[in-house]
């Protein structure tokens, strides 16, 4: 409202009605893109010492939603887990966000040396090579990953998954959604599927949790609940 010198909010309304453009614009501006390769370095090893070998013994092909992914860095981060222990051919990694320019970023999969550096060294040289431009990922990694623009509170457009990851996401919503996001995630996950939710994010007061035990209170990962009928 500020950059069109509109001071009312009936009047933005009308102006975003009016003009096609305007709503990419305002959903650009509202959202929190920030994020980082192995954000939380411990959770990403908790996966691999623990949840991992558990989605193993399914002997199954395993889906994963990265929802709320920004410019790629926590789809990516998985699919290097995911590779490092071994399992990167049986896993299909969805990464979904409502703003359209970070999805480009992340299909393009170039990022800055910065954006590497809470990476381990190993890691980086193995997963990624130099371009011009800044490092790109490995075609391996990139080819398990789809970019979807698609919004929380929308049914995603692929089938029940094994391991949802939400975080650092709904810290920026109330309570009221963060309910319905949550049931939206119990309904899309599979028997015993896990849910990881940001490590500041804490759930308090909300009746979904009641839907998933805790697999680990310091890494925030959950599993659904079997129901009783
Ligand atoms: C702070 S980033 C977190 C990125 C990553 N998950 C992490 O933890 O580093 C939050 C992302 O959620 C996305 N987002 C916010 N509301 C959303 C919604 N309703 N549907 C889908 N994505 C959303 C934002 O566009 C942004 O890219």
């Amino acid at each position: 409202m500020r950059a069109l010198k509109i001071k009312d909010f009936v009047e933005y309304e009308a102006y975003l009605r009016a003009n096609d453009t305007e709503l990419g614009k305002l959903v650009e501006t509202l959202t929190i893109n920030l994020s980082y390769f192995f954000r939380n370095l411990e959770f990403f090893f908790f996966l691999k010492d623990y949840v991992f070998p558990e989605l193993k013994k399914k002997k199954a092909d395993l889906v994963f939603w990265s929802a709320g992914c920004a410019q790629g860095e926590e789809p990516y981060s998985l699919a290097i887990i995911a590779a490092e222990s071994r399992m990167l051919e049986s896993v299909k990694i969805y990464g979904t966000d409502i703003d359209s320019r970070v999805l480009d970023v992340a299909r393009h999969g170039v990022y800055s040396d910065i954006a590497l550096q809470y990476i381990p060294e190993d890691l980086q040289k193995k997963y990624f090579k130099r371009v011009p431009g800044g490092r790109l990922i490995d075609s391996r990694l990139q080819e398990r990953i789809r970019f979807l623009n698609s919004d929380l509170f929308a049914i995603p457009p692929f089938g029940p998954c094994d391991l949802i990851m939400c975080r650092n996401v709904l810290i920026y919503l109330g309570r009221d959604a963060q309910s319905i996001i949550l049931r939206h995630f119990y309904d899309h996950l599979k028997a015993d599927g896990y849910l990881a939710i940001g490590k500041v994010e804490l759930l308090i007061g909300i009746p979904e949790v009641e839907l998933f035990n805790t697999v680990s209170r310091v890494e925030h990962v959950y599993q659904k609940k079997e129901m009783s009928s």
